[in-house]
């Protein structure tokens, strides 16, 4: 049999793989034997080869709101090579390199065409745990279905997403450091670059220093702004900020003083620029009383824990100050993120600093529990190798 009628009987049938699930909210992933059906209509089945861990999959496995959709395969920041295609698909072969899309793009709807927006009403984040076009899983376990998060749920050996919430990218890339593009590196740059436009000398503050907050120092260092403020309740974040740009840390726990007022004295009257990167809705109030009056701009990035409303004076918004929010830092992710990969091929921009740990698939849990305890950036999980499956570029 050749390669080609093998990979062909493969398309025609499920197979079976290892994935790590999580049978609760904040329940250990298992590791499982599950089914994979075969790539549906404008599907393509990928061979995960890195995934790493974005604090919003630990904020989802720890929710208690979906509680119904379990058991579930987390993972939506990953890095992969096409394994077969569904009917109707032209723009992905076998063997063509890609990153997940956790918000596809459609090129059709009213968002994708606006030239304004990414926000596709079509392939846009999808919450309830089932794929978008028949709103059912792909994965199964003695056939019962296992969910998906954001319908990419890339903890597991082999995934199925639709050919819209895929990217191809240089087959040249290393795997392993621009899966973070996938997600959390690309959503910090894309706030600074596409959403508040950081300019020359400009004053900025950025709260929470993971890889989103970091990113959006990297963008505004990159764009020449004078002042970034970075504030984190981890003093040990400090040193590291510095290298993305950060020239003046601050640590709440170590401030009597409220936090836009030490903002308002360092900047002369407030930040140009504030940027939310913790997944507080309280910070979003600070971030606002940080900037100036006028035109100061903040952006929200995180994803609350709890306390989804966001409460603000209205004065702030009288005297001009506005307030906005970013998925995956504006990007058209189709259109626009091989472009940040060729950044990345040309040492334009920095990943590999973001990357604090790596580990093996069967250390998942290790991986949630250095997330879970904020003593790491990114941990980059890699997959096992799979015999007779070309790995190239990890
Ligand atoms: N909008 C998007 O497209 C997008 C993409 C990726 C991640 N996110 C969200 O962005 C946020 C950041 O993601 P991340 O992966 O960088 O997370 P992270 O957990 O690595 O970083 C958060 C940082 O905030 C700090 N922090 C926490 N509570 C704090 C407080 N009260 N005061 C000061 N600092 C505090 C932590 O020490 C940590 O350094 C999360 O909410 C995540 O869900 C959004
Ligand atoms: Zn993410
Ligand atoms: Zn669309």
């Amino acid at each position: 049999m050749s390669l080609t009628d093998s990979v062909q009987n493969k398309q025609l049938g499920v197979i079976t793989c290892k994935a790590a699930v999580a049978w609760g909210p904040g329940e250990p992933m298992v590791i499982e034997e599950v089914e994979l059906s075969p790539p549906q209509s404008m599907e393509i089945r990928v061979k995960v080869v890195c995934t790493s861990l974005c604090r919003s999959d630990v904020t989802a496995w720890l929710s208690q709101a979906q509680a119904s959709i379990y058991p579930r395969i987390f993972g939506h920041e990953a890095s992969g090579i096409v394994e077969s295609v569904g009917e109707g698909v032209t723009e992905f072969v076998e063997g063509d390199h890609v990153l997940t899309l956790f918000t596809g793009e459609c090129r059709s709807c009213r968002h994708c065409t606006s030239g304004k927006s990414n926000i596709c009403q079509i392939l846009g984040l999808k919450r309830d745990g089932v794929m978008h076009g028949d709103q059912k899983t792909r994965f199964s376990i003695k056939g019962k279905p296992v969910y998906h998060y954001c319908a990419v749920s890339s903890f597991s050996e082999y995934t199925i997403v639709h050919s819209g919430c895929a990217v191809k990218v240089s087959p040249i890339a290393p795997l392993d450091k621009i899966c973070l593009l996938s997600c959390g590196a690309a959503a910090g740059l894309g706030a600074a670059w596409k959403v508040a436009n950081v300019s020359e000398g400009s004053k900025v503050v950025i709260f929470g220093l993971g890889t989103v907050g970091l990113s959006v120092a990297q963008g505004a260092k990159m764009r020449g702004a004078s002042q970034i403020i970075g504030v984190d309740m981890r003093q040990e974040k400090c040193e590291k900020a510095k290298s993305f740009g950060v020239t003046d840390f601050l640590n709440p726990n170590d401030s009597d003083e409220p936090i836009p007022q030490v903002i308002n004295r360092l900047t002369g009257g407030g930040a140009d620029y504030a940027f939310e990167c913790i997944g507080d809705t309280g910070m979003v109030t600070t971030a606002l009383q940080s900037c100036c009056d006028g035109w100061g701009l903040t952006v929200t990035l995180g994803v609350p824990k709890q306390k989804p409303e966001v409460t603000a004076h209205f004065g702030l918004l009288l005297n001009g100050r506005t307030l906005t929010g970013s998925l995956f830092g504006g990007w058209k992710p189709k259109s626009e993120i091989p472009s940040l990969v060729e950044m990345y091929l040309k040492k334009e921009i920095e990943l590999d600093d973001l990357i604090t740990h790596n580990l093996p698939f069967e250390d998942i849990n290790t991986a949630f529990d250095l997330m879970k305890n904020g003593t790491c950036l990114r941990c980059v999980i890699h997959m096992p190798e799979i015999e007779g499956f070309p790995m190239a570029g990890n």
